[in-house]
């Protein structure tokens, strides 16, 4: 059910994914240009990731850019490109200081040399915390590209694989999968994120566009997940049985 509130007996998902949407939405609504929208979902972003660690969640992973996103204006992918050229060491540094690893995941050669850099720069910086905590932002990232390039690793290694052997060759290699998956903007789809990790995530939509996202909103999409019944495949007496 929506509406509970997060209590002592919530149970807290370890991996929360997010699609981030409805930035330009939001900022057409208010008269304002899309770059702004993207200004203020970067702000969200980083509050709702203090928010899941605070609550004790060790992954968040973002959608911050599809591969698909390179289609639009060229002015609004420089918006975001310069939000990384003066935001991100700040915002990563803060967060990844509470001792979780970034990684980026997705294909950087999309992106101009100089934020390619700072990317980088940042992963490196945080390989220094252990590797149970993490956030994952998504850039120039696309399911289907990724799937494609761990099948070609595992060909061009000449192996056959299996579930956990696949798995590793995805940018997620060694995490665990998202156990929630939350999506903002009224859209319910999953515009080619994740195919392969959120096989068993629980899914939650919300009307809200993504700069309108509060904490009390995770919260609530938290507070959701808690009352789910996780089967993966089994029926609830298997269930019942084992605990
Ligand atoms: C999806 O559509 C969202 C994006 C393309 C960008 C999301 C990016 C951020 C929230 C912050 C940027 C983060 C980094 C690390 C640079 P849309 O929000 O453009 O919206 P629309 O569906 O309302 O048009």
């Amino acid at each position: 059910m929506r509406g509970n509130k997060i209590n002592a007996g919530t149970k807290i998902p370890a991996h929360i994914a997010m699609i981030m949407d409805g930035n330009g939405r939001w900022a057409k609504n208010r008269l304002m240009p899309r770059s702004y929208g993207h200004k203020q979902g970067l702000e969200r972003m980083v509050g709702l990731i203090e928010r899941a660690f605070d609550l004790g969640v060790s992954f968040v992973t973002v959608y911050a850019l599809s591969t698909e996103n390179f289609t639009r204006p060229k002015e609004e992918l420089e918006g975001l490109f310069n939000l990384i050229r003066t935001r991100f060491e700040e915002y990563m540094t803060r967060l990844c200081a509470r001792g979780f690893r970034l990684r980026v995941l997705g294909d950087l050669s999309l992106f101009p040399a100089d934020v390619q850099e700072i990317l980088i720069k940042q992963q490196e910086k945080t390989q220094i915390y252990p590797e149970g905590k993490g956030i994952n932002i998504a850039l120039g990232y696309g399911a289907r590209a990724e799937i494609v390039r761990a099948v070609n690793l595992a060909v061009a290694k000449g192996e056959t694989v299996s579930e956990q052997s696949f798995s590793n060759l995805l940018y997620t290699q060694g995490q665990p999968d998202p156990d929630l998956l939350i999506r903002t903007g009224k859209e319910v789809r999953l515009s080619n994120f994740l195919l392969w990790q959120v096989a068993y995530a629980e899914m939650y939509f919300s009307d809200k566009m993504f700069p309108e996202f509060s904490d009390g909103d995770l919260e609530e999409a938290i507070a959701w997940y808690s009352e789910r019944t996780r089967r993966f495949g089994k029926t609830d007496e298997q269930l019942e049985e084992k605990s």
